[in-house]
């Protein structure tokens, strides 16, 4: 499963590039307004720093042209700019015109697999079904995910890939990887929570503990 990070903080996205652990990156238009920045400047700032992953940019329109305007706007920002849709009528029609013209595109605000099916046929490259968000409101975001992996197995032909997204915590991470989503978009907080463990901090303790008796240090 790859891993992206989910956000529009360049410093951040530096830190866990220059650990390998970026394959990509996803932002949306809240975590734009976080950083107080440009746009288009810090995508292009983004794209540069992770090259050639992609990072997903999204269109604020909520019409067709509107959204093929801006779409074509941020994907000529940098080779490796994905166009953000949202899931609606509009989204699709412009997930369609932009994939035949040979740009890749992320249908975003997914909940349900009909929504994935509707844009995997549109050529969608991802489709980014929320799940803590479907979980906040009581639903279960990863039979969500079980259902678009299933509906996708079923077809071959679709390629689009399942970017599992509002990841909030590692049993989102477990689950999601167990399920098969190719890719998963992450808070730069939730992929460092993914070392812990209390019985790696306790059996940590206790070899240090131990070693300390032998009186050696390690050159
Ligand atoms: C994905 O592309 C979205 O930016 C993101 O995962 C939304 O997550 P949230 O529900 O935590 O805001």
């Amino acid at each position: 499963m790859k891993f992206y990070l989910d956000t529009a903080n360049l410093a951040s996205i530096k830190k866990y590039n220059a650990m390998g652990l970026v394959d990509g990156i996803t932002t949306n238009p809240s975590l734009i307004v976080k950083e107080g920045a440009d746009f288009e400047e810090t995508i292009k700032a983004i794209a540069k720093e992770v090259y050639p992953h992609p990072v997903s940019a999204e269109v604020i329109a909520t019409d067709y042209d509107g959204m093929i305007r801006e779409g074509l706007t941020l994907a000529a920002i940098a080779e490796n700019v994905t166009v953000k849709v949202p899931l609606t009528w509009d989204g699709i029609r412009a997930c369609r015109t932009l994939s035949q013209q040979g740009h890749k595109v992320n249908v975003t605000l997914c909940f349900d697999s009909n929504q994935a099916l509707l844009a995997a046929k549109a050529g969608a490259t991802f489709i980014s079904p929320f799940i803590g968000r479907l979980d906040d409101i009581g639903y279960d975001g990863m039979e969500v995910l079980e259902d678009i992996r299933t509906v996708y197995d079923n077809y071959p032909s679709l390629k689009t890939e399942i970017l599992a997204a509002s990841m909030r915590t590692p049993l989102h991470v477990k689950r999601a990887s167990m399920i098969g989503a190719d890719v998963a978009t992450m808070p730069a907080a939730l992929i460092k929570s993914l070392t812990r463990h209390p019985l790696t901090d306790a059996g940590l303790a206790s070899f240090l503990a131990d070693w300390k008796k032998t009186g050696q240090t390690i050159a």
